[in-house]
């Protein structure tokens, strides 16, 4: 069943865990995403950033709503780190029912007001929205495990931004980064931070940046507030990895059903160990 943030978070509220919520970019890791919450019955959110909205063709997301509303699992379709107001409006055309606006690196004032105006038009249109706070860490140099400064949440800046723009989650920065960790950088979950949050801010908190962080971590961070996990860049990197060992090893593999399918198993079992870690297999009972 297709719905939006409230409807696929709302089956983990108050029971200390969260929802996955997984990035794809076409088909194959779409199907692997929604087959392995649906064999572990939990909520799930497909999730696209800008510039794989960019890359593909917008009838992708007919399929993808299609399938999404046929599933017997709660599901929302949310556009990611939607950066301008037109973008954000351009993903509910096209069936998105979630949208995140970032205005994480504008001055606070412009992020508040400008995230105050699409929730606006989203919510008109039945479209939940994610905000953010703070500024969550990126891998600059996977080599020298270089990550661009991040800046922590505030909690009373939370509290205000939720209060004053509406939105229905929050991203906050408590220690993740996006992208893969790299060698030798030791990432950190900053607990009394998420706590600190998590008592002032009324709706779901969102972790951003899942991939690679360490698993204990994570359960944590969801038995202590975390509602929606975002997670990229682990399982597509060991889509691609597996298909290059399939090439590899089979000179006389060409057809995407042999190639892609052990990808796709490869990714099912990395989105069902998450699902696990975030505590919500097992939350639908429908099927
Ligand atoms: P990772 O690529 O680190 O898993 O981050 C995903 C993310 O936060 C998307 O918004």
């Amino acid at each position: 069943m297709l719905g939006n943030l409230n409807t696929v978070l709302a089956p983990v509220a108050g029971r200390a865990c969260a929802v996955g919520a997984f990035n794809v970019t076409e088909s194959t890791m779409f199907k692997a995403v929604v087959e392995a919450a649906e064999e572990l019955r939990a909520p799930v959110i497909v999730q696209v950033s800008p510039n794989e909205v960019e890359f593909c063709d917008v009838e992708l997301y007919r399929y993808f709503t299609d399938r999404l509303w046929h599933s017997p699992i709660p599901c929302a379709l949310h556009y990611d780190h939607g950066k301008t107001f037109e973008g954000c409006m351009g993903a509910i055309r096209a069936g998105f029912t979630s949208v995140m606006f970032d205005g994480s690196r504008l001055p606070f004032e412009e992020n508040i007001a400008l995230t105050r105006e699409i929730v606006r038009a989203a919510h008109a249109a039945g479209v939940t929205v994610e905000g953010e706070v703070g500024s969550i860490g990126e891998t600059v140099d996977f080599e020298t495990g270089a990550v661009d400064a991040m800046v922590y949440s505030d909690a009373d800046q939370a509290a205000r931004f939720v209060a004053e723009t509406g939105v229905d989650a929050l991203a906050v920065s408590i220690g993740t980064v996006h992208g893969l960790v790299p060698v030798g950088y030791k990432p950190k979950i900053r607990l009394d931070v998420l706590e600190g949050i998590a008592a002032r801010v009324p709706v779901p908190l969102v972790m951003h940046g899942g991939s690679g962080m360490p698993d204990d971590q994570v359960a944590q961070a969801c038995r202590q507030g975390i509602s929606k996990v975002n997670v990229s860049s682990e399982f597509k990197r060991a889509y691609y990895e597996r298909v290059a060992q399939v090439v590899a090893s089979d000179p006389s593999a060409a057809s995407p059903t042999k190639i892609a399918a052990q990808a796709v198993e490869e990714v099912k079992e990395i989105v069902k160990h998450k699902i696990e870690l975030f505590g919500s297999a097992g939350v639908v009972a429908c099927c």
